[in-house]
Formats: C-alpha cells, structure tokens, sequence
C-alpha cells in the first residue's frame, strides 16, 4: 500500500513554512532567476546569498572550491573560500521584489552582511526589507575572508558583538530576524543567548567550518590551490553533519527559540535527524551544488512518508523527540553491555580486518578459524570497532551480559 502524503507545513517563530526545506545562503539562492527556479520544483523558502553593501568590495579568488570524495566520486566534505554576493543592492531589490510577486506563497529571506559601522546594518537591512524580504538573516559566521576584516565570523564568536549587531538590526528591522551562527565557538550556548536577548526571532546553524582541506604533496600547495597558496576555509557538506546536529541539539536544550537546522543535509533522513534535534526547518546549500535543486522532490516524499510510517501528525511532532535522549556522559547506563557476534557468517570474506582492528586498536578477541572470523565472546568488551571495519556487514553487536 502506497504511503499516505503527510502535510509538511511548519512553523519557525514568526514565519510559516510550506515544507521545511529551504536553499541555504551560498551559490546555489546567488540569482533571482536560481532562487524562482527552485521555488518551481518545491522548495518553500530561500535565504539569498548574501548581500553586502555596495561600499564593500567583494572580489573572488579562482580556484575558490576543493572537494574530497569517495571512490564512487560522491562527496564527504566540501571546502570554499568564497566570499558574499557580487551583485549590488539595487540587482537584490529588484530580484527580491519579482521573486515574491511570482511566489507570494514562498518565504524569501535576505542574509545580509556590513561592516563593522553599525548605521551600515541598519541601512541594508531597510533595503531588503522594503523591497519585500518576508525576514532578515544576518551572516556573522563566514568563517572566511570576512573576519579579515573584522566581520563574519569575527562577530559570530563573540556573544557581544553579536548582541551589539542584532540589537541594532532589530531596531530598523520590521520583519522576522534570524542569525546566523558559526560553528567555530568553544561554546555555542552564550552567543545563541545573546542573539535571542537581542531580539533574533529565530537562529540558523551552522555556517561552514573552518578547514584547511589538503596539500598536494607533488607541489606542496595547499588546496585549494590560488597561484600556488591557499588560505582557511569553510567546510561544509555531509562531514559537518555530525557538528551541525552537535550545535542544533545544544541549542534546543538550551533555549526556547526556534530553529532552522544546516550542515550536510543532502537526504531526507538528514532533514528528518535535525528536526528530532530540535529544528523546525532545514537549510541546503552544498547537496544543492552537487546534485542540483531537484533533491527537493525526493525529500519531500521521504519526509512525508516517515511522518505517516511513524504515525507523527507532522513536523512539529516530530521536533526535538531526540534531545531527551541526548545528555551527560555520566548519565549513561553502565547496565547495557553488547558483544560482537558472528550476525552473517556466511557473508565473512575472512579478509582480516577485523581481526586487525580489535587486535591493534581493541581487545585481541577476534581470530579468522577456518577461514571465518571467530569471536571470543569472554575478550570482547562491546567498543563495537570490528562491526564498524567490516565492509561485508558481517558483525552485529547484540544484547547479552558483561561476563
Ligand atoms: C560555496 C559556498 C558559499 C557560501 N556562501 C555563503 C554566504 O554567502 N552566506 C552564508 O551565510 N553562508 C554561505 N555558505 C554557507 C552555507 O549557507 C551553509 O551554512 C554551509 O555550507 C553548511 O551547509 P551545507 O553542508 O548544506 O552546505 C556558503 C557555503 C558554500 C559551500
């Protein structure tokens, strides 16, 4: 029987939401005409690349990109030092006033960014929202080029000036007001404290991580490679999955504002994870880059279908049923013991890495016995390193009593 359609509508703050996916600041919302072309295969929202005032130069590097991949040329982690929007004020005025006259029905949020002149915010913030912006994000989390000069993530690591610059756009600013956050803190909580105090509506996070992603070790340029010399950058794609959850999570266990989750999210699993965290929606930028705006329309139908399966009523049921499972280190039973067991033998290809690991980085309990890998259950101390190494899925760790 096919799955029955469960309504994706949500709700972030102060803004409605026909589904939870949004285009996240970057290449893919850099043009009007991109922004309107994913709003025609689905997505409900997008926050613009982000704009600058037209007084700061904003001039790329080339290359500005490098990627690490799998074997199957799928991509881990992405890294860029690219800076903001190249267009000026009056081509995002106009683009964000014909993009809401075709999509009165999408949520369009102009991400912004000024100088360290307060009055520079202020101005620009007027400026997208009179020309129609349904919100406002501010970028104090580009974690490259930007904090050079004092701005970006420069900002985004310290709770007051956070609190300086969101209070000051709050004061002009008549329409929702995000922040954006950057990861690259010690601690996440006080700067979300102080955006919120400051009268943000509503956080995002995370922005890129700050990386250095290789170094070519025939020229020994570092990647990616500009004349001969790079410098850090931001990472981003499905390796900063992990992270964003980190920082949703927090943040949610923390304070009651609502969310908008980014980082790595390509699927609708990745969606459906931030959302248990604590996210009321979800922001896309490097999947979008790779494999094109049209991921939306199998996100879609997969978060739709999960929702029915598990019987939530829709997105907001399934908001943040993840956090209180998700505490202290200390809190954690000492009562749950699994061992490693043989769960597909016939599958075991005896090729020894199991054996391998649990014997240089574990506990010596496995051995390959009639060309199969044989588990000492009285050795086996449950770290679960041999389930991971495998690459036929042969080990399952399975309940039973610490011996
Ligand atoms: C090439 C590139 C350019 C980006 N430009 C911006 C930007 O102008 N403003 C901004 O707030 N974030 C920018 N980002 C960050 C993304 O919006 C997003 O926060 C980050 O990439 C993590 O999400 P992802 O893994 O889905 O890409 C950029 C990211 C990439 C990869």
């Amino acid at each position: 029987m096919p799955t029955p359609d469960r309504s994706l509508e949500t709700t972030v703050g102060p803004l409605t939401l026909k589904n939870p996916f949004l285009l996240a600041s970057g290449p893919p919302t850099a043009s009007g005409e991109q922004i309107r072309h994913a709003f025609r295969l689905g997505w409900a929202g997008a926050v613009t690349k982000t704009i600058a005032p037209d007084a700061m130069e904003i001039l790329d590097v080339s290359p500005r990109f490098a990627a690490w991949k799998d074997e199957n040329s799928g991509l881990l982690g992405f890294e860029n030092i690219e800076l903001l929007s190249k267009k000026d004020e009056s081509y995002w005025t106009g683009e964000i006033a014909a993009t809401k006259k075709e999509y009165p029905d999408r949520v369009l949020v102009a991400s912004i960014m000024a100088s360290l002149d307060l009055d520079e915010w202020q101005e620009l913030t007027c400026t997208v929202q009179d020309a129609g912006a349904d919100a406002i994000e501010l970028n104090v989390s580009c974690p490259h080029g930007m904090p050079e000069r004092g701005v970006g993530a420069a900002i985004g690591q310290h709770a007051d000036l956070v609190r300086e610059v969101t209070r000051a756009v709050r004061q002009v600013a008549t329409v929702p007001l995000i922040v954006k956050l950057t990861p690259n803190v010690t601690d996440i909580v006080p700067v979300a404290e102080a955006a919120v105090d400051a009268g943000a509506d509503v956080l995002s996070a995370i922005n890129t991580v700050q990386c250095l992603m290789g170094i070519d070790l025939e020229t020994l340029e570092p990647r990616p490679s500009v004349g001969g010399a790079s410098t850090y950058g931001g990472y981003s794609g499905p390796a900063v999955k992990p992270i964003g959850l980190r920082i949703i999570s927090q943040i949610a266990g923390e304070l009651p504002v609502p969310l908008m989750g980014i980082g790595g999210i390509s699927r609708w699993q990745d969606a459906a994870e931030y959302i248990a965290a604590g996210a009321s929606a979800v922001q896309v930028c490097t999947a979008v880059m790779w494999e094109g705006a049209g991921i939306v329309r199998e996100m879609h139908a997969g978060l739709s279908g999960y929702l029915a399966d598990k019987h939530f009523t829709g997105v907001a049921a399934l908001k943040g049923q993840a956090l209180p499972r998700i505490g202290t280190h200390a809190s954690l039973s000492r009562n749950v013991y699994r061992f490693a067991a043989m769960g597909f033998a016939e599958r075991c290809t005896s090729c020894g890495r199991c054996v391998t690991a649990c014997r240089d980085g574990g506990y010596h309990a496995i051995s390959i016995v009639d060309q199969r890998a044989a588990i000492e259950r009285d050795r086996c101390d449950g770290c679960s390193l041999c389930s991971h190494v495998c690459p036929e899925g042969v080990i399952v760790m399975l309940p039973g009593v610490r011996r």
